[in-house]
């Protein structure tokens, strides 16, 4: 007796688990958020340590935008399939610093996200102003096709 197609898929998709429940998402590679911004992820090293660049697409300053160096890390307990990361950014271009934290996760159409919040420091001129120093926010990061040179 023949299975039919419709069945077959059925069972197919009875069995094989979804795709966003899968697959690991790896944060090595290239970014672009819901701002513009664009970042490079590189290698993830044993101890989940990684480096990368940051080109944001806005800044607070009147300063020329330039690219500038992240640092950061991610979980690396139990080979997480949907780790969770932190990272800071350095600015080159002005006094601040910007750090995110987040998670990786794959949508259920496969696809890495990144969801993430982020605090930025400015600097003040006197302790009075402390208070309106530190800016938060989120940002959203999918990933960019890999550019062939
Ligand atoms: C500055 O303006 O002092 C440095 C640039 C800050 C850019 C911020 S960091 C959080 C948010 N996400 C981005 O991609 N860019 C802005």
């Amino acid at each position: 007796m023949q299975a039919s197609p419709v069945l077959l898929a059925l069972a197919l998709a009875l069995v094989t688990p979804s795709l966003s429940a899968e697959r690991k998402c790896v944060l090595t590679g290239s970014w672009m958020n819901d701002l513009g911004s664009n970042m490079t992820i590189s290698t993830v090293n044993s101890r989940g340590e990684f480096s990368g660049s940051y080109l944001t697409a806005v800044t607070a300053t009147n300063n020329k935008i330039k690219i500038s160096p992240l640092q950061g890390s991610q979980q690396y307990r139990n080979q997480l399939n949907h780790p969770t990361f932190g990272f800071t950014v350095n600015w080159s271009f002005s006094d601040s610093i910007t750090v995110f934290t987040g998670q990786c996760f794959v949508d259920k159409d496969g696809k890495e996200i990144l969801k993430t919040m982020w605090l930025l420091r400015g600097t003040v001129d006197e302790l009075d102003d402390d208070w309106k120093a530190t800016r938060v926010g989120v940002n959203t990061f999918i990933r960019l096709p890999l550019r062939r040179e």
